[in-house]
């Protein structure tokens, strides 16, 4: 048996252990969720709730800053955060006094609030494009974004990369797969639906083509048809575990998507992690439409996407020669009145310079401890990070592409340590292995994952 194996099998006894411990800790979360199963499918709001992994969910019954409170009266330091919607801390106090002022002054009325203006100068402030659109949420603003680069280029096609995911956007909920040729040496490409999709009858695949990660030659095969409205990607991928660019690999998109007359769409939902701005501000590379969700209203659902004025000119050309009528672009209660209060407080009082100063200061020292531990325990895992966001991969080398990063996965280490992190009271993201710092998470919050994540490779790799 290999050290891998060795710590696969201690985790999967581990596991056993770690279920029935998390049973005695939560007696009202179990109750919470008999009582929620009479009237929710699975006894959750969203049935993917269900997924995380706990022999039953976990009730939560307040957060605030980077910490939150179980049924069960259990503090636990967050490092999900919501995936991201909480990146600047549960309940920031500028965002509820915001909100709560606004609440007495209306919700929703299908027209502009007087914040409005402002609101767009702070979005072209923070992320450095000129124009903006509001949508609900990020998985709205890219498939908004998908129609705007359809209606101006003509063009049809969609080329995003293998094991991306950017929302419950059905043209992106696709999977490359590999398919021997029976001519032994060549190998074929071919973008299908995702095996799992619920309820999705048609073909995605012939309209969206899925290519590696870091791979510009297939791009440039791809793009090199002509075909292709729009190249959707995040800066890195970041939900299949962490693929960071190769140096140059977004700037090549860059120039490939000029060169083909395609066009570029950044979806820094998560990598808004990287710097105020996003990655692409940091480095200095202008998308063709960027899109931001999850944090920008501090938590609550907001999303917007970015473009150049001269993208402005070429959308308005497309609307103006469309007939009169509903565009399918948009919904009702995108951009009401509570969103922008919203918008406001979080992009101008709490994503500020100094707190993702600290938010990158305890990533850094976070990612340090982390390879320590590793190290110490003789582990072949590595660290991906960027900015305020890491995660841990159960391979030696960081993966290049989403093939490598899940032939990284392994469930039963993975549901063992967010199991046994949980148990005393560290919060990792779901369904792979995220860390996220919010401006408010301390150096006290970092030590004590670090010493309950030490704890727990100790046990994986003792006998
Ligand atoms: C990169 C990226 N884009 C978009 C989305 C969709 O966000 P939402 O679920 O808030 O629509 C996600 C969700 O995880 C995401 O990771």
């Amino acid at each position: 048996m290999n050290n891998q194996q060795k710590i696969t099998s201690n985790a999967e006894h581990l596991l056993i252990t770690e279920r029935e411990h998390y049973l005695q800790l939560h007696p009202r979360s179990i109750a919470f969720s008999k009582q929620a199963s009479q009237h929710f499918l699975y006894g959750v709001p969203m049935h993917w709730m269900n997924d995380w992994g706990t022999p039953v969910p976990l009730f939560i019954s307040q957060a605030q800053g980077a910490h939150f409170t179980c049924a069960d009266n259990i503090d636990y330091t967050d490092f999900c955060l919501g995936d991201t919607g909480a990146m600047f801390g549960h309940s920031p106090a500028p965002v509820a006094k915001a909100i709560a002022e606004q609440a007495g002054r209306g919700f929703t009325t299908m027209l502009p609030s007087t914040l409005a203006p402002a609101v767009g100068e702070v979005l072209s402030d923070f992320f450095g494009l000129s124009c903006w659109q509001l949508a609900t949420t990020a998985t709205d603003a890219n498939r908004f974004v998908l129609r705007w680069a359809r209606a101006v280029t003509s063009r049809k096609k969609l080329l995003v990369f293998d094991g991306c995911y950017h929302g419950t956007f059905d043209d992106a909920m696709v999977d490359m797969t590999l398919r021997d040729d029976t001519m032994a040496d060549v190998i074929n490409e071919k973008t299908v639906s995702r095996a799992s999709l619920l309820g999705q009858v048609y073909d995605l695949g012939l309209h969206t083509v899925a290519v590696p990660f870091n791979d510009l030659a297939a791009v440039e095969r791809a793009l090199a048809s002509g075909e292709f409205a729009a190249l959707l990607t995040e800066p890195a991928l970041t939900n299949c575990g962490m693929v960071l660019p190769n140096d140059g690999f977004i700037q090549g998109l860059r120039a490939l998507c000029t060169q083909y007359g395609t066009l570029l769409i950044l979806d820094e939902t998560h990598t808004i992690s990287t710097a105020r701005g996003g990655w692409a501000k940091a480095n200095n590379v202008v998308p063709d439409f960027l899109v931001v969700g999850k944090p920008i209203a501090g938590g609550l659902p907001a999303a917007a996407y970015g473009f150049s004025a001269a993208m402005a000119t070429r959308m308005q050309a497309a609307k103006d020669a469309a007939p009169a009528g509903h565009s399918g672009i948009g919904t009702t209660l995108s951009g009401n009145m509570m969103t922008l209060a919203a918008i406001h407080a979080t992009l101008t009082e709490v994503a500020t310079e100094d707190a993702y100063s600290n938010m990158l200061a305890l990533a850094r020292l976070l990612e340090h401890k982390l390879i320590e531990s590793i190290n110490a325990h003789q582990l072949p895992w590595n660290i991906s990070r960027m900015g305020a966001r890491l995660e841990l991969q159960f391979c030696a080398v960081a993966p290049t592409n989403a093939a490598q990063a899940r032939d990284a996965q392994n469930d039963a280490i993975e549901s063992t340590i967010h199991l046994y992190l949980l148990n005393r009271g560290v919060l990792l993201t779901p369904f792979h292995n995220m860390m996220l710092i919010c401006p408010t998470t301390t150096e006290a919050d970092v030590n004590k994952l670090m010493q309950v994540f030490d704890a727990c490779l100790e046990t994986l790799t003792s006998a």
